[in-house]
């Protein structure tokens, strides 16, 4: 994740997306035997949850405010992070990496987090891009990241904060 405080390389529209690459990559290590894939798991649990959580406290509530955003879209966004964090829970839930009920609910969450990805950046994201101005953006990207480390920091992936968050 970037430290710095240039500007661009805050945008939020950038870190989201950087974020999202990880998820992917994560989804290839949890799906490789040659892998470590419960600690795949463990950096994807935090990841989702810090970068949800970040988006839904940052992000979401000030894009709504922006005209030409659609608010349905970000609430639906929302709808998207539950799903996806009860199909983590659920995988957290089974014991035996690489068993059968694992690798079946690993590929529940895998479907539930890229539908929500591809469907944030065609409508989100791109929303962000066409009507909200740089420097508003990098202020964005600047309280993300702020909430994505404070989450981080709370070990916001263990299975007993994803039940929370879950049970919410
Ligand atoms: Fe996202
Ligand atoms: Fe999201």
């Amino acid at each position: 994740m970037p430290e710095s405080t240039d500007g661009r390389e805050q945008d939020v529209v950038a870190v989201i997306l950087e974020d999202h690459r990880t998820m992917e990559e994560l989804f290839r290590r949890m799906r490789s035997v040659e892998d470590d894939r419960a600690g795949a798991l463990r950096e994807f649990s935090a990841l989702l949850i810090a970068h949800g959580e970040a988006e839904e406290a940052e992000v979401y509530g000030a894009l709504k405010r922006f005209r030409n955003v659609d608010d349905e879209e970000v609430e639906h966004g929302v709808e998207e992070h539950e799903e996806g964090n009860k199909a983590l829970l659920d995988l957290l839930e089974v014991d035996g990496v690489g068993s059968e009920e694992w690798d079946s609910r690993l590929e529940d969450l895998v479907e539930a987090v890229s539908h929500h990805v591809d469907e944030e950046e065609r409508t989100i994201l791109n929303g962000a891009r066409e009507n909200v101005p740089d420097e508003r953006r990098a202020e964005l990207g600047a309280a993300f990241l702020k909430e994505r480390a404070r989450q981080l920091e709370a070990d916001c992936g263990s299975v007993e904060n994803v039940r929370a968050v879950v049970n919410g």
